[in-house]
């Protein structure tokens, strides 16, 4: 039976609440398409019954689900190559020369999904910081879902995953078969820390990052959300740091504290300076 108004309004509030995305009107088919095969999994008769459920005392494994089946994981290796390539060019060598005292670069991929993004991060560092074994490297690497987490953490991708952006060069150099896909190699996972993290939700000891990269995911979320998250980023970016968004996200007219820098075919985002009291 399709959701009334009414529970359509309960669930958009339970999401925004608990993830602050913001479910559109005219989504119902997503949310049925998405919590019909929970409500089924969970002993439900409907989604309706499951939707009676998600009341103050809710069962916290079925909140949980509801949520993150109400997320969107689209992701691929090397998405949209600029910023990449941007990063090879430009960034990297930058930051290294800087940080040539220190040693050491933190990097933060925030709502990192199953791991193609973070992982690209990781060989991009490999394949272009010269110095990587004697440096310190860390990827932060964070998401809402723990079950998408689960499966960024185990590192194994299909073969049409890997198709999708992961050059074959690449592939060879840091994947190893495993049955009919591929494992991320050990050199690779190393760098990367996954840990469970809501961006709406107060943060907690991330270290100063030299780059953020927060792609994606601010689509989600209303403008007074974004101008949030976008201003915890710039504390806890570096002063000459980088933040690196999505393709079709901008902090301009949303976050005034970062001013726009394209590098080739990319757009990155640097703190604007503080003025000097
Ligand atoms: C479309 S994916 C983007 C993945 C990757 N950044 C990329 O660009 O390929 C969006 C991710 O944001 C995560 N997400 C949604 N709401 C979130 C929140 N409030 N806090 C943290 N992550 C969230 C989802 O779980 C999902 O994995």
């Amino acid at each position: 039976m399709p959701l009334t108004a009414q529970q359509f309004e309960g669930l958009r509030a339970f999401v925004l609440e608990r993830s602050a995305i913001v479910l559109e009107p005219g989504k119902e088919y997503l949310v049925e398409s998405r919590l019909a095969p929970l409500a089924r999994e969970f002993g439900y008769a409907s989604l309706g019954d499951l939707l009676l459920q998600l009341g103050p005392r809710a069962n916290h494994e079925l909140c949980r689900r509801v949520v993150e089946a109400m997320t969107t994981n689209e992701t691929s290796f090397f998405r949209d190559a600029h910023p990449f390539e941007a990063l090879r060019t430009h960034i990297l060598p930058e930051l290294v020369g800087r940080r040539r005292h220190r040693r050491r670069l933190d990097i933060w991929c925030a709502a990192s999904s199953t791991g193609q993004e973070p992982y690209s991060l990781a060989i991009t560092l490999l394949e272009h910081v010269p110095e990587a074994a004697r440096w310190q490297l860390r990827i932060v690497a964070t998401d809402l879902a723990e079950d998408i987490l689960a499966r960024a953490r185990e590192g194994r991708y299909s073969q049409h995953d890997v198709n999708r952006g992961m050059p074959p060069a690449l592939l060879g150099k840091y994947f190893q078969r495993e049955g009919d896909g591929y494992r991320v190699r050990p050199e690779v996972k190393r760098l990367v820390e996954f840990r469970q993290m809501n961006l709406a939700q107060p943060w907690v000891g991330l270290p100063p990052m030299d780059l953020v990269f927060l792609r994606n995911v601010l689509i989600y979320f209303s403008v007074a959300t974004k101008k949030r998250i976008l201003e915890n980023v710039r504390s806890v970016l570096a002063e000459d740091g980088y933040l690196c968004l999505g393709a079709a996200e901008t902090t301009l007219g949303v976050c005034d504290a970062f001013q726009r820098c394209p590098i080739g075919k990319a757009v990155l985002y640097r703190p604007v300076a503080q003025p000097v009291a």
